[in-house]
């Protein structure tokens, strides 16, 4: 989604904008801007452009700004208020000129605002509702920038990360957030803000998350935090363990590739030092749990989007089938709307790659009103949801930039079924039992590993399908979420339309459907359930469809029965949906590339969805 980078210093802020807005394209966008002035000689230069950076690097050339330009901010937009156009596209200036303001999230009172500040007389050029707080800002200014920016704030509803600069103050940059993360980079003799560490992290590894209702005031000593009450107010900065060049493709085609390929190691780092093999059980110290309050949790109720509701929905089998607790999978969109139950002792499970997924964030407020103990799996440091939850576990798989969530899907499944394992062994779960799973659990990067070794094997079988039209997905117990996710990968990035299907559920409506232009992928490795999938895929085959089966090696009934077969190593069942989905990460990635579509920045996605 948008994304903002505003800097303060002495270097010349448009490179420095705008190389962070590179590190931020993998968010998805439209548009970009870029505003920037000379704190000698104030005013404010825009530049602003429809489509990739390239073209904001374009309007930025034809007249480049002076070296001398030590102040900017800067923004990549996905539309929500008015189409990518360039009057849409941010910075926004005030009516007279003198401030310019970029924003993430969504003013929802911004028709009264609009309204209110054309009776004033106030012209508004875009259809945006970030425009509203550029003249809302020059309505209010008196005193300072950070005071005005205060004031203004008072008045709106709903969400933002905002940065403005202004002419008439032009040794300051402010910064604010309510909903919508801010991140302050905590370096020397100059500052820098963003919306994402990823903007900051070759700056400095030293960060400062805001918190709602957080202003912040930088100059080029530095930054400080205020309210919006104006009261000042610490924050303790967080260590950022990535490194750098993780934010870059490594020399592979796609960062999807990159971070496919990086799973072995990703999985090795959610596992390490978590796995106690000798007590068959595991330690998640961010649960913050001791063996009495475990035993208090009566329910379970896991909530995410997308992939991480897959990831969930195996969490879900796993805390039922290993743990013994009655657990159920919750859509984190329609959590607060439903107004769910959640009985004493309830524990709510919320899983998100970023942090910042809005529906997420507000479900995990929603339980907590409600009583609930409320623990996160997320893979940002310091990100909003793990902080709001307040008890978590960090996937350590390091950044994923591929809009296609990848290896964050496989590090959240381990980390439910160590959790899955720790919460069984304080219950019914045998020292032996527990010795059994988390010794299947140390070859996860092995198991891993051995399906990227197939990579060339799949890309072959992706040269014949990858003019498919349709493509079901299907798959029973823990099959069921690796059918879901597979075919969610297929149609994010290849747009191919795909389904996914309980196996049993296919005649029930969507079997009418096959024919031999619509291939199935079956998730049919040797684990229970595997005959009556093996029965399913015959009705598919009956029916003329093509039959990729994603299989245990070895499988004698499977080359028989299928038109093509991808292999995994024998595993149980509760971390089988790993390497199948690994499998299926590949095939989608290469049904893609054959298609030539634009992978990292599939149409219309975006990485992090701050909106509900
Ligand atoms: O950051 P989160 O895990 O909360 O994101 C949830 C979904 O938006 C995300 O998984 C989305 O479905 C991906 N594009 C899937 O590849």
């Amino acid at each position: 989604m948008c994304g903002i980078v505003g800097y303060i210093g002495s270097r010349p802020a448009a490179d420095i904008v705008v190389s962070g807005l590179k590190k931020l394209e993998y968010r998805g966008y439209d548009s970009a801007g870029l505003a920037v002035l000379d704190p000698a000689a104030p005013s404010i230069g825009l530049f602003r452009a429809v489509g990739k950076i390239a073209e904001l690097d374009k309007a930025i050339a034809s007249h480049p700004p002076a070296s001398t330009c030590t102040v900017g901010i800067g923004h990549t937009r996905w539309a929500t208020h008015g189409a990518p156009t360039v009057a849409n596209a941010h910075p926004h200036l005030s009516m007279d000129g003198r401030i310019a303001v970029v924003h993430n999230g969504i003013i929802e009172n911004y028709l009264a605002l609009r309204s209110r500040l054309e009776s004033k007389g106030y012209v508004f050029k875009s259809e945006t509702d970030t425009e509203v707080l550029a003249h809302l800002i020059q309505d209010c200014l008196d005193g300072g920038l950070a005071e005005s920016v205060m004031r203004a704030l008072v008045h709106v509803e709903g969400t933002y990360g905002i940065a403005v600069v202004s002419s008439d103050f032009p040794g300051v940059l402010v910064a604010a957030r309510k909903g919508s993360p801010i991140v302050i980079g905590d370096c020397r003799g100059e500052a820098i803000v963003a919306s994402d560490v990823s903007a900051i992290i070759q700056h400095t590894d030293k960060v400062v998350f805001l918190d709602d209702g957080d202003v912040a005031v930088l100059t080029p000593e530095g930054a400080e935090l205020r309210t919006l009450g104006n009261s000042t107010v610490s924050r303790s900065s967080t260590v950022v363990d990535w490194d750098p060049g993780a934010i870059e493709k490594g020399g592979f085609e796609h960062f999807m590739l990159k971070e496919i390929f990086e799973q072995p190691e990703a999985i090795a780092n959610t596992i390490r030092g978590r796995l106690l093999l000798d007590d068959g059980t595991c330690k998640l110290s961010g649960l913050q749990l001791d063996p009495q309050k475990m035993a208090e949790i009566t329910n379970i109720v896991v909530t995410a989007c997308g992939t991480s509701y897959y990831a969930g929905l195996v969490g879900s089998y796993a805390f039922e089938q290993f743990a013994g607790i009655p657990a159920r999978i919750e859509q984190a969109a329609e959590f607060r709307y439903r107004n769910p139950i959640i009985a004493p002792n309830t524990a709510l499970v919320s899983i998100s790659q970023s942090g910042e997924t809005a529906d997420t964030l507000a479900a995990v407020r929603e339980a907590k009103r409600k009583g609930a103990l409320t623990l996160s799996i997320c893979n940002v440091v310091g990100s909003t949801i793990a902080r709001e939850a307040g008890r978590g576990v960090y996937l350590h798989a390091g950044p994923e930039i591929g809009v296609a969530s990848t290896k964050a899907f496989i590090c959240q499944v381990a980390v439910l079924d160590m959790m899955a394992i720790m919460l069984g062994r304080t219950r019914r779960m045998s020292n032996s039992e527990g010795t059994t799973m988390v010794a299947a659990m140390l070859r996860l990067p092995e198991i891993v590993k051995r399906v990227l070794e197939q990579n060339d094997a799949i890309r072959a079988i992706a040269e014949k399908y990858h003019q498919a039209r349709d493509f079901f997905y299907i798959g029973r117990g823990y099959m069921f979420p690796a059918a879901l996710e597979g075919a969610l990968k297929l149609k994010e990035i290849s747009y191919i339309h795909a389904e996914g299907y309980h196996a049993a559920e296919l005649k029930h409506g969507p079997i009418a459907l096959l024919d031999e232009h619509v291939p199935v992928v079956a998730c049919v490795p040797q684990i229970p359930g595997h005959r009556k999938t093996l029965g399913n895929v015959q009705e598919c085959r009956a029916r003329r469809a093509p039959v990729i089966a994603i299989a245990t090696e070895g499988d004698p009934d499977i080359g028989g029965l299928a038109n093509d077969v991808i292999s995994i190593p024998e595993c149980p069942e509760f971390i089988a949906p790993i390497p199948v989905v690994v499998a299926e990460q590949l095939f989608a990635y290469h049904m893609a590339n054959l298609r030539g579509e634009p992978i990292d920045q599939p149409r219309n996605l975006a990485k992090s969805v701050t909106v509900e």
